[in-house]
């Protein structure tokens, strides 16, 4: 199956450019930078490989907005973008220069100051590695989590609460893995009711990378944390996400989380500030 062209801003400048320098065609990125392609320019459109067309109408759309990734569909775009009626909030593809982030009512959902979301996710994981055996990744977000931990585990189960967010994965094109590894099983349900129903000691590693504290408090307190440590197999590994561990609200969020994390059973706790979390040993 062709997959459909995704454009942010980021891919289009360069097409302006090409226009205003009287180039017929150009090489383009239609995943957001994962490959690239040949279009051709008219002085109407730019015409994509796969047949689809845009008029400089809409390539000027997608280049005025900074928030959204674009989806080319029957030659016109779409802003990928969901209002999710489960969570009442509004869930966007979010394009930086590297993979993109997605925003969840206003909340940007990875690090894109000071590192891009895939160095953010590779941070994460370095904490917990060896990443081996059966994973946890109690929230999918685009996946890049369950996607990185899946190429070195045996399996990776992740959980995903929000479809609108799952569907901003299935559009994301740096997301693919998510859907086509047989090693990672999604689930859709809330964290909190998911995860009492998974046995005793049956994961090696945990990621547990919530929203902020203030969207999800729930997935910080320690009826949560107790659940995380009974699944964990001991000699097992914790990663949490907090936020910046060295701003006032990261650091107040922080000393809570490892008195509960330390109250629900796990031997040790270090604070992995590169990483923005914290890693939890049982
Ligand atoms: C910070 S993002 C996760 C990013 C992800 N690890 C990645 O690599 O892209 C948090 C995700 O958790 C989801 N979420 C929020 N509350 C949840 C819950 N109770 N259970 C499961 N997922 C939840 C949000 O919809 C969002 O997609």
């Amino acid at each position: 199956m062709t997959q459909p062209v995704i454009l942010s801003y980021i891919q289009v400048e360069p097409l302006l450019d090409a226009k205003n320098k009287g180039l017929q065609s150009i090489e383009v990125s239609p995943d957001l930078g994962l490959t690239t392609v040949t279009a051709a320019i008219t002085p109407e459109r730019v015409l994509f490989p796969d047949g689809e067309t845009l008029s400089w109408q809409s390539i000027e759309k997608i280049r005025t907005s900074r928030v959204n990734c674009f989806i080319v569909e029957d030659n016109a775009v779409r802003p990928i973008q969901v209002f999710s009626e489960a969570t009442n909030r509004m869930c966007s593809l979010f394009p930086t220069e590297h993979a993109p982030s997605m925003l969840i009512g206003g909340f940007v959902m990875h690090r894109i100051k000071d590192a891009d979301p895939m160095q953010d996710t590779l941070r994460k994981i370095a904490t917990i590695k060896p990443v081996i055996g059966r994973v946890l990744d109690t929230a999918t977000g685009l996946g890049y989590t369950a996607i990185e931990a899946a190429k070195t585990a045996d399996e990776a189960i992740t959980i995903e609460l929000d479809p609108g967010a799952q569907e901003m994965a299935r559009l994301n094109p740096w997301s693919r893995a998510l859907f086509t590894n047989p090693k990672i099983h999604r689930v859709i349900g809330d964290a909190f009711e998911v995860v009492p129903t998974f046995e005793d000691a049956s994961f090696d590693r945990i990621i547990h990378d919530p929203p902020v504290f203030s969207l999800a408090g729930e997935l910080y307190s320690g009826a949560f944390y107790r659940e995380l440590f009974r699944v964990l197999k001991r000699g097992g590994r914790l990663f949490h996400y907090i936020g910046d561990l060295n701003s006032k609200s990261g650091g107040t969020v922080t000393r809570g989380a490892l008195r509960r994390l330390q109250e629900a059973g796990f031997v040790r706790v270090v604070r992995r500030p590169e990483a923005f979390g914290v890693v939890a040993y049982k």
